[in-house]
């Protein structure tokens, strides 16, 4: 993992602990693994009588509490769950166990650009995914200059997004979504996406966020930005958190985990 570079200004705001804004309540969710093994491996285990393990857990028991103005970050390896954390949060998966409550409108980057049309134009993109993330065509017909001018890319904003480099897509998205204003707001590894002007940008947006009383949660393997952009970290492993609380903690938990 390379050291950021990035320069985050400041230090977040002290949020409101009274305030619940999410709450994930015991959440376990599996992923059934398609029944791809070979023949030999299903004779093997006909055989011996074993059973093919055919589901996958990527959230075991997950119980997080965010309150109103908090972010938190949100680290672990690949594979450790935190897209499907997300997921689960946003409501594009359901868990299997446990459930999910929420104050509010929740928005974000789930991923770079879901959402996102290749046959369409960037103008159309915005307003198929502004609709998408819950705004009404007069509020996206009122930001969308801000929206563009945001990303930068103005010139391309009529071409189809297929031709779109990843970095542009990255920064319209990222447009849109900002421009959102949800009340929870959740941002999967897109930090670690675009060029370093745009990535100072971003955090400039997340920290006028933060000032203004949002909710985040925000998943980036930049650990030294992440460090002192969130109030908070939480660690996942295996499906499991295994630390929430003091960022520098946090980090130095994950660091500890790879030894
Ligand atoms: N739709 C899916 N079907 C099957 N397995 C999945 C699916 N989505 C995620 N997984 C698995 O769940 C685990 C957790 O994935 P993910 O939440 O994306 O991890 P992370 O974002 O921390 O890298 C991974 O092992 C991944 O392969
Ligand atoms: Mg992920």
């Amino acid at each position: 993992m390379a050291p950021s570079t990035i320069d985050v200004p400041g230090a977040p705001p002290k949020p409101d602990l009274t305030r619940e804004m999410v709450r994930v309540e015991s959440v376990t969710k599996q992923f059934d693994l398609r029944h791809n093994h070979s023949l030999k491996e299903l004779a093997f285990a006909a055989l011996q009588r074993k059973k093919l393990k055919d589901e996958f857990t990527a959230l075991n028991g997950v119980d997080l509490t965010v309150h109103a103005g908090e972010t938190v970050g949100l680290i672990g390896f690949n594979g450790s769950g935190k897209s499907t954390l997300l997921k689960t949060i946003s409501g594009v998966l359901f868990p299997d166990e446990g459930r999910v409550m929420l104050r509010g409108r929740v928005a974000g980057l789930i991923e770079v650009g879901a959402g996102f049309h290749p046959d369409l134009s960037g103008r159309e993109n915005v307003y198929l995914n502004g609709a998408i993330l819950g705004m009404t065509r007069s509020q996206i017909d009122d930001r969308f200059q801000d929206i563009v001018d945001f990303s930068e890319i103005e010139e391309f904003i009529d071409t189809d997004v297929k031709y779109y480099s990843s970095g542009m897509f990255l920064r319209l998205a990222f447009a849109v979504a900002v421009h959102t204003d949800p009340d929870i707001f959740l941002v999967d590894e897109i930090l670690s996406v675009g060029d370093e002007p745009f990535q100072k940008k971003c955090i400039k947006r997340i920290r006028e966020l933060q000032v203004a009383g949002r909710t985040m949660i925000v998943v980036s393997h930049e650990l030294a930005m992440l460090q002192k952009l969130c109030s908070r970290i939480v660690v996942l492993e295996h499906g499991k958190i295994i630390y929430d609380g003091d960022p520098r903690t946090a980090v130095a938990r994950l660091r500890a985990t790879a030894a």
